[in-house]
């Protein structure tokens, strides 16, 4: 199991602050909307200024119709990121047109597709999506399978029943963890590192419990130790 540390501060210079402490851990950064639409791909070089081993994932949940799918895949790939995701919900055509589209390229990053968004609850997503998470999920998860994707954004609750359905290979990242149980914020289906390793999660995500620590380091290398 990795750990993907969420950069996800108010500016650009505290993310890189953050970047900074955390330089001398094997950890994936999580690059999202807000320091992206912020800062740009200059924001990514910085990173890999600070340690070029650094590997980046790019999550901005791409949403679209196929053709405008597969050009902004095509154009992540200039950005030189390890990993990508898009929503599952844009359905099978546009995500197969996306792994068509970047299959040529020498390296390709991992692409994941987000199934059920970690902040939702049952209700609420029944509400958009008229089905439960966990059967919803799972065909979402089936569908990015078949489409060539590498593996899924889901909730440590998923993970085990979409391994089962799709393959063990077949990659779960999960948002949502609170490594030793710490304050859920807004996320509404939350797991602890026991939890995640016992379904045989690939990547954990874990944003506020680290940045919002006096000692960002520490409870990164905390959880290292017990990956
Ligand atoms: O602070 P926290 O650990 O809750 O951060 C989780 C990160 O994962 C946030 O950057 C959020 O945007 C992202 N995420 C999520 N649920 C998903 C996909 C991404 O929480 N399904």
């Amino acid at each position: 199991m990795e750990l993907c540390v969420a950069l996800d501060l108010p500016t650009k210079e505290e993310n890189l602050e953050l970047v900074e402490k955390i330089k001398a851990y094997d950890v994936w950064l999580k690059v999202g909307f807000r320091s992206y639409i912020r800062d740009g791909a200059e924001f990514l070089q910085d990173i890999k200024k600070i340690n070029p081993d650094f590997k980046i994932f790019l999550d901005l949940k791409l949403y679209d119709i196929p053709n405008t799918m597969a050009d902004a895949a095509e154009s992540i790939m200039g950005l030189g990121v390890d990993m990508f995701n898009v929503h599952a919900s844009a359905g099978k055509r546009a995500m197969e047109a996306v792994m068509q589209r970047i299959q040529n390229y020498e390296k390709r990053p991992i692409v994941l597709a987000v199934t059920a968004l970690t902040s939702f609850s049952d209700e609420e997503f029944q509400r958009v999506y008229e089905k439960n998470i966990a059967s919803k999920a799972d065909q979402f998860a089936k569908d990015a399978y078949e489409s060539g994707l590498d593996g899924v954004v889901c909730s440590a609750f998923e993970s085990a029943s979409i391994k089962k359905i799709t393959s063990e290979k077949f990659m779960t990242l999960t948002p949502g963890i609170r490594p030793f149980g710490e304050d859920a914020g807004d996320q509404k289906r939350v797991a602890d590192i026991n939890f995640a390793q016992s379904v045989k999660v690939d990547f954990i995500v874990v944003g506020r419990p680290i940045y919002k620590s006096k000692n960002p380091a520490e409870v990164v290398e905390k959880i290292l130790e017990k990956l």
